[in-house]
């Protein structure tokens, strides 16, 4: 079915809150003339009164304006983003990413940017309610899923890449289990390289696919790599194929935890609506900064993101890598800095540049070296933080014999 087609079958609740009468009509009229089938568009101002309309009319997605002052409208959108958690647009005239960072922390899912276009409004939509269905369904269905970690931060060359590989590799040597890695760059990515594998399909053959899809289709997308891992890499070069949605990844992903125990991405450093969609997924997100003034400043910013957003501090687990050999502040100082309790420590490893340079892993080619032993031991430490594998393999066994019966 076309991503028209199902936007058009929602029959959706919609709920317009802005101050400003002639710009509500004016999106009243771009939403009935898109794909979307609304049952009701209701509108009001900011303030008290959005909140207690939106109690009220129970809406299924709530579009909020972001203009200035935005104090008001940053408190709109926390008490509605309270209200319905992962249900609230933000559509502003204000570009700058400052705005749609603040809009984001105080809980707004998606930031639209005007002049706002009619197919671009219904894939958001379609892209949000998706995130919400699939926040449900994962819910009900956690326990018999492989686990999600991702790695972010808001840096590149922190060593995300390194830690992504390296972690997955780690996991499939330590667990014996099924482990796959994606790649979530939307272009440019590193993994294939880093990992010296050269794909034959990556993540951006992808963007054309249904949202109809078998976990047998993803597997045909995925390339081996000698550990046993294997890899969705994305494009290495500049694409201009498009990307596969939000809801098109999480479904990739939802695919992938059906067939391996382990699921590793590789993270952007930007909090995209991709990137968030796949957070909500994840048992775990990997948090990595260095020791940098710039990234110990931006993953403050992110830790704060990730709050307004709904992550729990359980779920967020805090990474200080060492890719340089010197670093300006000292670990404890990152802590209390950062406010957060720090969950693991990568040292730094002069050979690790080189090593990466010529496609392999450090812990295949150099196994006893202080960072794969280190490695080694976060993967054994994730995979066992919670007893959910042994009850995944209850399920599993009690779901086996009971179709035996
Ligand atoms: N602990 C470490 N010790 C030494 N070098 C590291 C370490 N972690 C990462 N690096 C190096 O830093 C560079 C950037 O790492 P990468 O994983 O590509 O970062 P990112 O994915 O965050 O952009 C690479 O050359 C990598 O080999
Ligand atoms: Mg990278």
């Amino acid at each position: 079915m076309s991503i028209e087609l199902r936007v058009m079958n929602l029959g959706l609740k919609l709920l317009l809150v802005d101050d400003r009468l002639e710009e509500r009509s004016t999106l009243r009229r771009l939403i009935e003339s898109s794909e979307i089938n609304v049952t009701a568009i209701e509108e009001c101002g900011a303030g008290i009164e959005a909140h207690s309309v939106a109690q009220e009319l129970g809406p299924d997605i709530i579009l909020v304006a972001f203009e200035e002052p935005i104090a008001r409208s940053l408190k709109t959108i926390e008490n509605l983003a309270n209200l319905k958690p992962g249900l609230v647009v933000a559509y502003s005239s204000l570009s700058d990413t400052e705005y749609l960072r603040r809009a984001m922390r105080s809980g707004a899912r998606e930031y639209l940017v005007k002049p706002l276009k009619a197919r671009e409004l219904a894939q958001t939509i379609l892209d949000v309610l998706e995130g919400d269905r699939r926040r449900q369904a994962l819910a009900e269905t956690e326990a018999l899923q492989g686990d999600v970690y991702t790695i972010i931060g808001p840096k590149g060359g922190i060593g995300k890449t390194t830690l992504a590989t390296s972690l997955a590799i780690g996991l499939a040597s330590e667990t014996k289990q099924r482990v796959a890695l994606v790649d979530l760059a939307s272009q440019l990515g590193d993994v294939a390289m880093m990992m010296d594998i050269v794909p034959e399909r990556t993540m951006a053959d992808m963007g054309n696919l249904t949202r109809l899809l078998e976990p047998e289709i993803v597997e045909s997308f995925l390339s081996s790599h000698s550990s046993g891992v294997k890899v969705l890499a994305a494009s290495t070069e500049v694409n201009h194929n498009g990307f596969p949605s939000p809801g098109l990844i999480s479904q990739i992903v939802e695919c992938l935890t059906k067939s391996y125990d382990y699921v590793v991405i590789d993270g952007d450093q930007l909090l995209t609506p991709t990137l968030l969609a796949v957070l909500e997924m994840s048992t775990i997100i990997v948090l990595v900064t260095s020791t940098e003034i710039t990234s110990i400043k931006n993953t403050k910013v992110f830790l704060e993101i990730l709050r307004s957003q709904g992550f729990s501090d359980d779920k967020v687990k805090l990474v200080v890598n060492y890719p340089h050999q010197n670093h300006a502040i000292p670990p404890g100082e990152a802590s209390k800095v950062l406010q957060y309790p720090i969950f693991w420590k990568i040292p730094f490893d002069n050979t690790c540049t080189q090593t990466t340079n010529m496609g392999q892993s450090f812990i295949l080619a150099r196994p006893k070296a202080k960072i794969s032993q280190n490695i080694l031991q976060l993967a054994r430490s994730i995979s066992g933080l919670h007893t959910k594998k042994a009850s995944h393999m209850l399920n599993a066994l009690v779901g086996r014999l009971g179709s035996r019966r």
